[in-house]
């Protein structure tokens, strides 16, 4: 579904990630994990479309994206959930969400507001409130319920669970599962690294703006290179 060939990605004269190659099937659970600065949101952007690449290719669904703009990539089906959220915190729930469909045809937008509130009772009954008064978690919800608006196949998911509580967590994981079984591909970026391979199939590694390693659970957690990256971390 998403293959990155050697791509590189500079801020100004910063080389943020180098020669980074992944690939991701359709449906699978993908992580993406890394120390602070290590590349992974950048990348992402990448992705996105935020940040155009310097080498390289980015090919989504047979078509090259590495030129795109973030909405011509939002309007092929992949979307983001930013780190930190960038919520619109004077704007009311609602209109948060529906910000996410700006990319999309409207006459569906409707039922994508009810899918969202379906799987996210209490964004219901906050929709009028301003997306500012809820909680972290909450917070998250709007911002995972915002990025499924332009109904993706591919979705981004940018550190989810920093400042949400436990409780919470356990539950928009339970609601991400979900998402995967509607048939929805997920890479996903996460600073706790077991927690992340409790989600993912398999995971590839950043240090420094590179790839360094891939695997699944087991292969990575026996690694001593990957320990000596985490060490200390968490
Ligand atoms: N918009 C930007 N302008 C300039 N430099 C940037 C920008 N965004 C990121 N950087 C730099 O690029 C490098 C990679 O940053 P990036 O945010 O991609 O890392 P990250 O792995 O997402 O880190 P974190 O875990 O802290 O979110 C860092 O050195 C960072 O300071
Ligand atoms: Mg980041």
């Amino acid at each position: 579904m998403l293959t990155v060939t050697n791509a590189s990605v500079d801020h100004g004269k910063l080389r943020a990630v180098w020669d980074v190659s992944l690939h991701i099937g359709a449906g699978e659970r993908v992580g993406l994990l890394g120390a602070n600065g290590a590349g992974k949101s950048t990348l992402m952007g990448a992705i996105i479309g935020l940040y155009q690449t310097t080498g390289g290719t980015i090919e989504y669904a047979g078509e090259q994206l590495q030129q795109a703009t973030t909405e011509q990539t939002v309007s092929r089906g992949i979307a983001l959930v930013p780190e930190g959220r960038r919520l619109f915190a004077t704007m009311s729930v609602q209109e948060n969400l529906i910000m996410g469909a700006y990319a999309s045809r409207h006459d569906t937008l409707e039922e994508q507001l009810e899918k969202v509130f379906s799987l996210f009772p209490i964004l219901k009954e906050k929709a009028r409130q301003n997306a500012g008064e809820l909680s972290g978690g909450q917070q998250q919800m709007v911002a995972i319920g915002r990025a499924l608006m332009s109904k993706p196949r591919l979705l981004l998911l940018d550190e989810p669970f920093i400042g949400v509580a436990p409780k919470l967590v356990d539950e928009i994981i339970e609601r991400l599962r979900e998402i995967g079984q509607d048939g929805v591909t997920m890479l996903l970026v996460e600073q706790n690294t077991h927690r992340a391979l409790d989600f993912v199939e398999r995971a590839y590694v950043l240090d420094n703006g590179r790839t360094v390693l891939d695997g699944d659970r087991r292969t990575l957690l026996d690694d001593p290179n990957f320990n000596r990256i985490f060490l200390g971390l968490e």
